[in-house]
């Protein structure tokens, strides 16, 4: 049997209940994944996924952004808490603070975001409201590598749902959480596992199956 490699060590960065960090922690119990959660930062120190993640017997960081002067301060603080936990990898999940050029180029290629769009489609915020407004019939989630702009960056893995002919920004907001749910973890995994290639703004995932069959919407009854 040959020996396990060394899992990657991750910090999940938060804002809210954590959700998207939860999916995470449960995918890296399993001791064949290729990732560990080792710290959960967050800027709100009362989020509530921080307790979450001590339940979790993770270390967690709570770094509240309006301590600090500036933005460029804050994030050299949480610089120095991802350094002081040997962290490689960094997931942004839910984290709703714009980061700097300066943040993001220290962490290029090595730190991805779930957003809850198809991008291009529905940067920012309110993303199912403006999706319904539109009258779109697929919606869905995306992670993609950080770059400087915001929800930019080469896309790694999509969710497509339906829009039903009933649903509100709440509806259909769960139902794409749901599958926010599946897409980041195995996102972070291919990213781990370094099975990513990033092609300008293409990702090539190294034993991609070449499936094509299609989601269509409306499906009749
Ligand atoms: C998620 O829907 C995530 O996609 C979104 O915030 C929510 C966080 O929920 N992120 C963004 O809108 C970032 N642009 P969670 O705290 O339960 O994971």
């Amino acid at each position: 049997m040959s020996a396990a490699l060394p899992r990657r060590r991750v910090a999940v960065l938060i804002s809210g209940r954590g959700s998207n960090m939860t999916s995470l922690l449960a995918a890296t119990k399993d001791p064949a994944f290729p990732a560990e959660i080792a710290l959960v930062l967050s800027n709100r120190p009362d989020a509530p996924g921080l307790a979450t993640a001590r339940e979790n017997g993770v270390a967690t960081v709570a770094i509240d952004h309006k301590q600090h002067a500036s933005r460029e301060d804050f994030e050299r603080v949480m610089q120095e808490a991802l350094v002081a936990h040997n962290i490689e990898l960094v997931c942004l999940a839910g984290f709703m603070r714009i980061l700097t050029p300066w943040f993001v180029e220290r962490w290029t290629g090595r730190m991805i975001n779930i957003h809850p769009a198809l991008l291009p489609l529905y940067k920012g915020l309110h993303t199912h409201e403006r999706a319904l407004a539109d009258g779109v019939k697929l919606h869905g989630a995306s992670v993609h590598f950080v770059v400087p702009g915001m929800d930019e960056g080469p896309i790694i893995a999509q969710a497509a749902v339906p829009v039903l002919d009933g649903d509100t920004p709440g509806t259909l907001g769960a139902r794409v959480l749901a599958q926010e749910h599946v897409i980041y973890p195995l996102a972070l995994r291919l990213l781990a596992s370094g099975r990513l290639t990033v092609d300008g703004a293409r990702v090539r995932t190294a034993g991609e199956a070449g499936e094509t069959s299609a989601l269509v919407a409306p499906q009749l009854a």
